[in-house]
């Protein structure tokens, strides 16, 4: 039953980001949405209404959360970001990704991930492991912040802060602009943790499944167990949480 959907997802995901590669770099209609720092165009519209009318057709009584105004909730609840990571879309740079989840009770069971760029596609369906491209996945086995590589998301008065605390303490930090990416690297063993300080939940939904389906951890700021709402993650490979939770905890209190 699930893996239809997962197949249904997967097909979706991959089509949408065949249109978004046309418009690459080259985005339609590009405007300020909440502030001048976020911007959407016509092709986040224009993915999200590819998403939404498929979802709609095959499972018309199933509740859709969708990024550009599709704010439902549901028992059964699809779970979409069309472009995540916008910015790198429409400045033409690499790493941008479709996100579909699918959730029963507020827990995803279905996530999907496609880097159009790439051609990868990130998935996992609960209890079945996670998989790019067909082949199974899992998280660093690093267990040493001096050898390892982070994420962490822009987030005005706290990345910074975040960079400067953890500087001399990891091989490299990254930005890399797409949240579900970025955690999906996490997932694959790319990246050793991912912090993002703010998220909407289709900003991580699939990657709440694709991370602990790849052996690795999820959990608030707090370290309390994620969920679609907690609004702020870290991601890792399990073995370097505490460590990068407890610099993530210190940087809090100086926030901006
Ligand atoms: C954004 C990206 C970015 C993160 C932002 C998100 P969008 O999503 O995931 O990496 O730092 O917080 O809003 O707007 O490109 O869908
Ligand atoms: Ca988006
Ligand atoms: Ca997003």
């Amino acid at each position: 039953m699930y893996l239809d959907r997962l197949d249904f997802a997967i097909k979706l995901a991959r089509r949408v980001g065949f249109y978004l590669l046309q418009h690459w770099g080259n985005a339609l209609n590009v405007r300020e949405k909440s502030s001048f720092q976020d911007i959407v165009s016509d092709c986040d519209k224009q993915a999200q209404q590819m998403i939404v009318s498929e979802i709609e057709r095959y499972f018309p009584h199933e509740a859709i959360l969708a990024e550009e105004d599709r704010f439902e909730t549901g028992q059964k609840l699809w779970i979409v970001d069309p472009i995540d990571g916008t910015m790198n879309f429409v400045h033409g740079l690499p790493s941008f990704a479709v996100g579909i989840a699918y959730s029963e009770f507020g827990d995803v069971l279905i996530g999907v991930v496609h880097d159009p760029v790439l051609n990868e596609t990130f998935y996992a369906v609960k209890g079945e492991g996670a998989y790019r491209n067909g082949e199974k996945i899992s998280v660093s086995t690093n267990a040493t912040l001096r050898e390892s590589i982070g994420n962490v998301g822009f987030y005005v008065g706290f990345t910074g802060h975040f960079v400067n605390a953890i500087e001399k303490r990891v091989r490299r930090m990254r930005m890399m602009g797409s949240a579900v990416l970025a955690a999906s690297y996490v997932a694959c063993g790319r990246f050793d943790f991912f912090v993002a300080r703010r998220a909407n939940p289709w900003d991580v939904a699939p990657v709440l499944l694709i991370v602990p389906e790849a052996g690795g951890c999820v959990t608030d700021l707090d370290g309390k167990q994620a969920s679609l709402s907690s609004g702020a993650y870290l991601f890792s490979n399990g073995k370097l949480h505490s460590e990068v939770l407890e610099i993530i905890n210190k940087v809090k209190g100086s926030e901006r």
